[in-house]
């Protein structure tokens, strides 16, 4: 059984329906899904999955939540996090994907496999981008 942990923060909901349909596109015979909003998880909910999405818009300038999803994440700079196969993805408006760019670059820096490039939607996903989410975590379990 191959264990895909999905976690996310989202506050009016974009993020939060790439994260299902990601999880929807993961969700195979043989693969069990875990999908948790990012305050009610742990790092070992991370180190103990075989693959593991992160999902968060773009908030402040350009940067991660700060509240929790920027602890969570900095938590995770561990040993353990080394060689971890990761997705990251994440709504935004205005703004020119800065915080993936920062975000992936940060993950590549403690040692993730970075499995795609960051998924990124422009506000509240469509049927295109919702189908591009399934893709995305269909590859996760690759
Ligand atoms: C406080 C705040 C800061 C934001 N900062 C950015 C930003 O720097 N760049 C950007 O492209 N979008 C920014 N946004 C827009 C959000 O990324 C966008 O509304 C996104 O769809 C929210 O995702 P969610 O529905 O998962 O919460 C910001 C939104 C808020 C409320």
């Amino acid at each position: 059984m191959k264990r895909v942990t999905i976690i996310y923060w989202s506050a009016t909901g974009n993020t939060e329906m790439m994260a299902e349909a990601i999880a929807e596109g993961a969700k195979t015979d043989g693969v069990e899904v875990k999908l948790m909003e990012v305050r009610k998880a742990t790092v070992e909910d991370v180190f103990n999955a075989d693959a593991v999405a992160l999902g968060c818009p773009s908030m402040g300038a350009e940067v991660l939540e700060e509240t929790e999803m920027e602890p969570f994440v900095a938590s995770l700079e561990k040993p353990e996090i080394n060689g971890k196969p990761i997705g990251l993805f994440g709504s935004y408006d205005w703004g020119d994907g800065e915080w993936m760019q920062d975000w992936e670059a940060r993950m590549k820096q403690y040692g993730a496999n970075l499995v795609a490039p960051g998924l990124m939607v422009n506000l509240t996903p469509g049927d295109t981008e919702l189908e591009a989410c399934r893709e995305f975590g269909r590859n996760l379990v690759k």
